[in-house]
């Protein structure tokens, strides 16, 4: 399973490459403008920088939501920097850009995903990884994870490449359930990663062995 961070904060960034766990990174024009990153050429400066940190997968997202926009705009992210995939919304001319991205080599993230449908969609046109939002559809009580498990069946059922990458993961729980659904991806928040790190009896377990040691070395 690979760990992407959702995030365009490059110190977040740094520590979760750091920890050495860290396959790519998915951003979206929120997180970009969380980080107050506005203007083409500091937003592609931006990814420039991330791209420098990590090792590969770095999803960029087109802004324009016409076909020849979405081209324009996915071809010169794709030509910044080899490790960029391109992420394209789920709409019609999102899938009809995906499809040409394909045939031209450009690696893509179809994004805004939320039902097994679109996924199928997403998968046919032939997108890199194709992202549920599992925390917004609990958000409205619907059943996140269980969109994994479809999409997982369904892409299985038929061999599709198209990786499963498992978005809006807002806890940890979401994480394990996505690992043992074989979402092939999750992207989350640092805190969701580094949530992971902890339980009680290790911290326990730790502090009897140090002490243990310091009394027999004494
Ligand atoms: C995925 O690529 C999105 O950036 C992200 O996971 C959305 O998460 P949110 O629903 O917490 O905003």
């Amino acid at each position: 399973m690979q760990f992407f961070i959702d995030t365009a904060n490059l110190d977040e960034i740094r520590e979760a490459q750091d920890m050495g766990i860290l396959d790519g990174v998915t951003t979206n024009p929120s997180l970009m403008a969380k980080e107050g990153i506005k203007g083409e050429a500091n937003v592609n400066k931006h990814y420039q920088q991330i791209c420098d940190i990590v090792d590969d997968n770095v999803s960029a997202e087109v802004i324009a939501t016409d076909y020849e926009g979405m081209l324009r705009e996915g071809r010169a992210l794709a030509k910044l920097d080899d490790k960029i995939v391109v992420k394209v919304p789920m709409t019609r001319d999102g899938v009809k850009a995906i499809s040409t991205f394909t045939a031209e080599g450009i690696r893509t993230n179809c994004t805004l995903v939320f039902s097994a449908g679109q996924a199928i969609l997403a998968a046919k046109a032939g997108a890199d990884y194709v992202s549920p939002f599992i925390g917004r559809l609990d958000d409205i009580a619907h059943d996140g994870m269980g969109l994994i498990g479809q999409i997982r069946e369904i892409y299985d059922n038929f061999g599709f490449q198209t990786e499963i990458l498992a978005a809006s993961v807002r806890h940890t729980m979401h994480l394990i359930e996505c690992a043992e659904l074989g979402a092939d991806v999750a992207t989350c928040p640092l805190k969701v990663i580094t949530g992971l790190l902890n339980h009680p009896l290790t911290d326990i377990g730790l502090a009897k062995f140090l002490e243990d040691h310091k009394k027999n070395n004494a």
